[in-house]
């Protein structure tokens, strides 16, 4: 088979055979397929889309492009949650360990945060001495004995998705349903997970802002993963305004601790909830929804989320202390609140301003190559709705420059409104798709 007639025949609009789709996921694995051919087929299925077959052909030769993680040694049944992610969503932070405190082993493997969205490894980072890279063997050893590991891609699963996306981010075929679910899933289901959540988020902050392509993508998504035997199910959550009130990595981390001690934002764990619930329901660890509503909010109110996060984090080498005293996380040298001109409700506060002054500041990258810096973004920050009083804070700005912190408070004072007008608050979770 080679590349030039199966590239020929996708762009002349045919469905491909799983063995076409193998013969190009194996040249993207091991070099055979030149970077023009890898690239001319990617748009190809971008203008031509892919059947629901051929996207199932196309997930299972990705994940088997690499390892699949062997966790028949874990004995709980093992759920993972994934993000598509948005501004300031730190809910895998707290959720994995609620989840395990439940019984259900968390194995989850993240990666790092791009352009304006956050990454649950940088987060974590922050954490002064906590390791990601762990090898999969740590990992196996970390899940047998606390039910949950927080790691990094490794090299070894799904390696054709490493070539394929940096293909995409450069050739503008990203955002086309059946490449994501491939990208997605392959990395998902190599990790040995045997039910999967996916918040699948839509709006101004989110990868996909339009709700009804991200509905499109939770669909595909759920179809193919259960096709591939593992229950899935979808969470459609809004992504208006950040998830929470902080955005940027240690004080990331240091609001999900408070969700951990049951002092989260309201916003933030109904999101938590809502996928907690779906990781229960679909490992049969809870019959309904309001029984595994309850069981997770025991483990908060009883301390036993907060007791397995601290395990999480000795395991991996981190320092526990920050749990009973967040100020051990990196701090910035200025923190600066930023007054509100006005008198009025809250009319408007924009996840991707606000995302791009966290990455102003320097906790994003805008490049794969860039550091981040952990102390630096956004606290405290008011939420749609809220009333405000003239000069009170509307957020804190966490900075270790000037011109940086200059800059995101001019970008903040034009995410956030103050207004007359009451709102109807967007719904926060609007579906859950594959009941
Ligand atoms: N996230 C991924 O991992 N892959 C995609 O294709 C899009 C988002």
């Amino acid at each position: 088979m080679f590349p030039q007639h199966i590239i020929a025949r996708k762009r002349d609009g045919h469905a491909l055979n799983r063995d076409e789709i193998a013969a190009f996921v194996h040249g993207a694995t091991d070099g055979s397929w030149a970077d023009y051919q890898l690239s001319a087929m990617l748009m190809a299925i971008f203008l031509r889309g892919m059947t629901p077959q051929e996207t199932a052909h196309y997930t299972e030769a990705m994940m088997n492009s690499g390892i699949v993680a062997d966790l028949s040694s874990v004995k709980l049944p093992k759920a993972d949650k994934h993000s598509t992610g948005g501004v300031g969503d730190k809910v895998s932070l707290h959720l994995a360990p609620m989840v395990a405190a439940c019984g259900v082993a968390v194995p989850m493997i993240s990666g790092r945060g791009l352009g304006h969205t956050g990454g649950t490894l940088d987060k974590l980072e922050s954490i002064p001495g906590f390791r990601v890279g762990l090898s999969l063997a740590e990992y196996r050893a970390e899940l047998e004995q606390i039910g949950v590991s927080l790691i990094g891609q490794t090299a070894e699963l799904a390696p054709a998705d490493k070539k394929l996306y940096a293909l995409r981010d450069v050739t503008g075929t990203v955002e086309c349903i059946p490449l994501i679910c491939g990208s997605i899933l392959s990395k998902k289901l190599a990790e040995g997970i045997d039910v999967l959540v996916l918040d699948v988020k839509f709006g101004r902050g989110a990868f996909m802002k339009d709700r009804t392509k991200a509905r499109e993508l939770a669909q595909a998504l759920v179809a193919v993963a259960t096709a591939m035997g593992k229950p899935t199910r979808a969470v459609l959550t809004a992504m208006e305004e950040p998830l929470g009130r902080a955005v940027g990595n240690a004080l990331e981390v240091a609001e999900s601790i408070d969700c951990l001690k049951g002092r989260g934002p309201v916003d933030t764990m109904e999101v938590t909830y809502a996928l907690g619930e779906q990781m229960l329901l679909l490992t049969k660890t809870a019959t309904t929804t309001a029984e595994a509503r309850a069981r997770l909010e025991a483990s908060v109110a009883s301390g036993a989320a907060a007791a397995k996060f601290r395990e999480l984090i000795a395991a991996q080498g981190g320092d526990v202390c920050v749990v009973d005293e967040p100020a051990r996380l990196p701090q910035a040298r200025f923190k600066v609140p930023l007054a509100s001109p006005r008198a009025g409700l809250i009319t408007d506060v924009d996840a991707m301003g606000v995302a791009l002054a966290a990455l102003r500041l320097g906790a994003g990258r805008a490049k794969a190559e860039d550091r981040v810096d952990h102390a630096v973004g956004v606290s405290a920050l008011v939420k749609m709705g809220e009333r405000i009083a003239p000069g009170a804070p509307m957020c804190v700005i966490h900075a270790n420059d000037e011109s940086a912190l200059a800059a995101a408070q001019a970008m903040l004072a034009q995410a956030i409104t103050v207004g007359d007008a009451a709102l109807v608050a967007p719904k926060l979770i609007d579906e859950v798709i594959g009941v």
